[in-house]
């Protein structure tokens, strides 16, 4: 209980470094798949509050990573039919699974108010850090659903 609490605050930690160190990213968020439900649940985050807690599979950017299990980069949010609008300030947006024993767990999420704000680099920092996450998860043994806000 302790260890996911502290885990919690990691991952807000690196929400909040990704938002304030990166000049494109202007919101950064964690969702984790319930699979039996076929929904994504928001974890920790960094920026504004957004009302899109419960995403289902398939939904949105977000829900259909969950689906296709590879990264989403969207140049233009409005040239996008299956698109879930946080803000009317974002533009373009990232979405990278995460994954824990090839399982697809759940997703890093950037929103950006500049218009094709991400690139490959990017890409690579967060599978890097997804990783990272990945691992933790494995070794701490984390049950996801503590995790969600
Ligand atoms: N834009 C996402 C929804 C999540 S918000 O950006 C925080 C989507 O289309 O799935």
């Amino acid at each position: 209980k302790d260890g996911s609490l502290d885990f919690v605050k990691q991952l807000h930690m690196i929400c909040d470094l990704l938002n304030s160190k990166k000049s494109n990213y202007d919101w950064v968020g964690y969702y984790f798949a319930d699979v039996s439900q076929q929904t994504l649940h928001l974890g920790p985050f960094a920026g504004e509050p957004t009302e899109h807690k419960i995403i289902p599979f398939g939904k949105g950017i977000c829900g259909q990573v969950a689906e296709r299990h590879e990264t989403f980069l969207v140049e233009d949010v409005n040239a996008q039919d299956n698109y879930i609008a946080c803000s009317i300030n974002v533009k373009s947006e990232i979405v990278v699974p995460l994954f824990v024993n090839g399982n697809n767990v759940g997703q890093i999420d950037i929103d950006s108010h500049t218009r094709n704000a991400f690139e490959a680099e990017d890409e690579k920092l967060l599978n890097q850090i997804n990783r990272l996450v990945a691992d933790k998860i494995l070794t701490d043994k984390v049950d996801l659903k503590t995790l969600w806000v």
